[in-house]
């Protein structure tokens, strides 16, 4: 998908998400998931949820509510592929400790931050429902469960090999 990288573009492209969505702001969630895909480092720049928040006459303090309750929505830059790494009970009883120590040290960041590239993101997350395959990540929304060094390993280079195509 393109994204848009000058102001005048990403601003014309927000009226066309607002338009689409018949400037209605109870279709606020799908304007700002469809905004977040159409700027570059995945997420919403203060701007962008000001721009949205007059255009749809509501506060930016609602639009901000609706942008820290959804995981699928960001308010910092993210990397291209954010993994998210669960660690509810299931996923603590085994050890997802031991998978962070190995996706920081593939990744070469701490939780929490971007790869110098912008490839990805690493952060942590609750129970997203595949206890049965824990300990478990999600990247992007695939989900990837009964992890190893190996198959960690493996999962990884596949996103960059893909990155690289
Ligand atoms: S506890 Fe980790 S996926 Fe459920």
């Amino acid at each position: 998908m393109e994204k848009f990288t000058t102001k005048r573009s990403l601003f014309d492209k927000i009226d066309s998400i607002l338009e689409k969505h018949n400037w209605n702001k109870n279709n606020l969630l799908a304007i700002l998931l469809e905004s977040q895909s159409n700027i570059p480092q995945n997420y919403i720049p203060e701007e962008v949820a000001k721009y949205i928040s007059i255009k749809l006459n509501i506060p930016s303090s609602k639009v901000y509510d609706v942008i820290t309750f959804f995981s699928a929505l960001n308010d910092k830059p993210k990397g291209k592929h954010v993994i998210q790494l669960c660690k509810s009970t299931t996923c603590r009883l085994n050890k997802y400790q031991k998978i962070r120590e190995i996706l920081e040290r593939e990744l070469g960041i701490k939780m929490g931050e971007t790869t110098g590239d912008g490839e990805f993101s690493l952060e942590y997350t609750a129970c997203f429902g595949a206890c049965d395959i824990s300990p478990a990540f999600r990247i992007d929304d695939k989900v990837y469960g009964n992890l190893n060094e190996t198959k960690i390993i493996e999962i990884i280079n596949s996103y960059r090999r893909i990155n690289h195509e």
